[in-house]
């Protein structure tokens, strides 16, 4: 889950390493640390807590004990062991031939562990980590052993091919190998690692944010690669140590889309670009009259044999799939199951050959939702991944790729690019529905329209976020809260649930308004916030009488609903109205105010945003 960073080249590593950790710190921010090369010594400065509390001991213990031109750099996500200086990366063998970064899980560490415990080596932390470092380290010294001189140079390549044969579990490792200056060795399964290429220097990270304001050019690498960095240089091998051949790729997005741009966090940001990341989502696929879906490998043929839909993922992303359910089934009649990709993955069910699997992610890192696309593969059904981050392990892997085009989401609670997956949704719905018969070309045509008007309609209701933040100083204290809806506005109240839970902290709940009164209804208590969504015409009266139901056991109703939905305008506590639309899109404008009111609720309790505790912007362990 962390971010990592090595350098090579004529500057500062430091230097470097830092700026770019500071764009890789929303993948992990419970510790961070580097460690540097110089004139065959390594140094290493790392700490608990936030990469400026490093910055900070850095400067305060003399920059230029760390100085050199070589080095790697990590922010950590705990999973082995609790945020501490010592678990801290980078982890290192006892005579620092080998110091490394690790992203991932080492499964089968114990076992490591005890194997080379037999050998003489000693632990010092409790990371999973420390043990493919030693590991590497015990192959290192192997490999010198065996060694005539002749093949002094593939030395690190020889100890990282055996150690990778041995690891089990997720990884993405960078590392300094005391006895090769000016060298950085990488190697990844299954977590992103890129490679990037300056003049005279060259880079590994990640995510490519963190290197961009030195080079656009950068290396995608493939899965099960080990990766070689010199100044300037990078050489790849495949796990024979064969030398891989490699194509450049230019990154073309705007640094400043990585930025915060005047706002005071990415999330106010991100929520502000959602008409833009509609607008962009829908015009890569819709131009001249026409949606084209053949570029990703949907023809119109393999679109009429679908006989079922799965789709899978975590978090706010299933939550997008939930709204793609009600859309799918009401416009193409064809049958959609959602599915927890946790739950999907180790499930025992019989897979229907002919469906087709939409896999929905914003990061295409996410390991369940990686594991479950992997499954629905192994057990031959076509997957369609909905993926916003481009060159990401789910995009590569998927069968076809549908990129949402958010941009780069930095805030860990998701936004722009949930809204641009709903676009996605729509669109499949649409063509899938007008394929098979189901919707002629002026009723398509007139839906896409609707879409193409939903971005002004998102900058309509931004312009009225002044009354959400008001409102939030309500809830500054707040200790729980339902959000109810049925149909599409249940999938949005889910979403807006876990906004507020995520980064204000404030228990919320989302519930299927008509199951209230099976349980959930005893835990309403006086001024608790209930939330009610009410898009969708045919219900109104049923959620209204459950917000009532609420009511009148004290419940402070907040109501997002539709202009010219009159139903308990007189009753609730708040209304807010969004314009018009079809209602089977209107979970794109209903999701706004409730993405707004989490956020100002945060902001009122003074939490940090951006980085709420616990969390990470890309879940990449199990
Ligand atoms: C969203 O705000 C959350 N941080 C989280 O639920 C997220 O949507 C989930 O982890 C899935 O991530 P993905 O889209 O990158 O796969
Ligand atoms: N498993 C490693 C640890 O706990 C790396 C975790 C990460 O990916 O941040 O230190």
């Amino acid at each position: 889950m962390c971010g990592i960073l090595g350098y090579t080249g004529p500057r500062q590593a430091s230097d470097i390493l830092l700026n770019g950790l500071a764009k890789l710190e929303y993948r992990g921010y419970d510790s961070a640390g580097v460690a540097v090369l110089d004139k065959g010594e390594i140094k290493i400065a790392k700490n608990k807590g936030r990469l400026k509390a490093l910055e900070e001991k850095i400067k305060a213990g003399g920059a230029e004990k760390i100085s050199g031109t070589c080095g790697i750099g990590h922010t950590r996500w705990a999973t082995h062991g609790e945020p501490s200086e010592v678990n801290a990366h980078p982890l290192w063998s006892d005579d620092m031939s080998v110091v490394a970064v690790h992203n991932g899980i080492v499964e089968n560490y114990r076992e490591i562990k005890n194997e080379l415990s037999q050998h003489g080596y000693k632990f010092y932390s409790q990371t999973d980590t420390e043990a493919a470092v030693k590991l590497i380290d015990f192959y290192y010294k192997q490999a010198q052993a065996e060694s005539d001189g002749r093949d002094k140079d593939k030395l690190p390549l020889k100890a990282i091919l055996k150690a990778i044969k041995k690891i089990e579990g997720s990884y993405c490792f960078v590392l300094l190998f005391k006895d090769y200056p000016d060298e950085v060795w990488g190697a990844r399964k299954d977590l992103p690692l890129i490679a990037g290429q300056g003049q005279g220097e060259s880079f590994l990270a990640s995510d490519v944010s963190a290197i961009l304001q030195d080079t656009r050019q950068v290396y995608y690498l493939d899965n099960l690669e080990i990766v070689q960095l010199k100044k300037g240089v990078v050489r790849f091998f495949d796990t024979e140590g064969y030398a891989k051949p490699k194509e450049l790729s230019e990154v073309t997005w705007d640094m400043n889309a990585a930025e915060k741009g005047g706002f005071e966090h990415f999330m106010m940001k991100e929520i502000h670009e959602q008409a833009r990341a509609v607008k962009d989502t829908l015009g890569s696929v819709y131009n001249s009259g026409r949606i084209h879906l053949n570029e990703m490998g949907l023809s119109d043929e393999s679109i009429k044999e679908i006989s079922q839909i799965y789709i899978i993922a975590c978090g706010s992303a299933y939550h997008a799939g939930a709204v793609a359910q009600y859309v799918i089934e009401d416009l193409a009649k064809i049958p959609v199951r959602i599915e927890l990709a946790s739950e999907f993955r180790y499930r025992n069910m019989p897979f229907d050959k002919k469906a087709l699997a939409i896999i929905i992610s914003q990061s295409g890192e996410t390991a369940d939702t990686l594991a479950a696309m992997r499954r629905a593969k192994e057990n031959g059904i076509k997957t369609l991944a909905i993926v916003n981050v481009v060159g990401s392990t789910i995009a590569r892997e998927a069968d076809s790729v549908f990129y949402t085009m958010a941009g780069p989401e930095i805030a860990v609670a998701t936004t722009k690019a949930y809204s641009a997956q709903l676009i996605a949704a729509y669109v499949l719905a649409i063509q899938f529905a007008k394929v098979r018969g189901e919707l002629d070309e002026n009723a398509s045509e007139k839906l896409i329209e609707e879409i193409q008007k939903l971005p002004e309609k998102i900058d309509e209701i931004l312009d009225e976020k002044g009354r959400l933040e008001e409102i939030a100083y309500k809830f500054v204290n707040a200790r729980n809260a339902f959000y109810l809806g049925r149909n599409i506005d249940y999938a949005v109240a889910m979403e807006g649930s876990l906004k507020m839970k995520e980064i204000s902290y404030l228990h919320s709940e989302a519930c299927a308004a008509g199951e209230m009164k099976h349980g959930p209804i005893s835990l309403i208590e006086k001024g608790m916030l209930v939330a009610g969504i009410m898009t969708q015409k045919s219900l109104y009266q049923k959620l209204a009488s459950n917000m009532l139901e609420a009511k009148s056991r004290g419940g402070f109703l907040l109501i997002v609903a539709t202009r010219g939905c009159e139903d308990l305008k007189d009753e609730a506590d708040f209304v807010f109205y969004i314009p018009e639309t079809d209602e089977h899109f209107a979970a794109s404008l209903a999701v706004i105010p409730l993405q707004l009111l989490g956020y100002y609720v945060a902001v009122a309790r003074k939490l940090d945003v951006d980085k709420p505790r616990n969390l990470a912007k890309s879940v990449t362990v199990e």
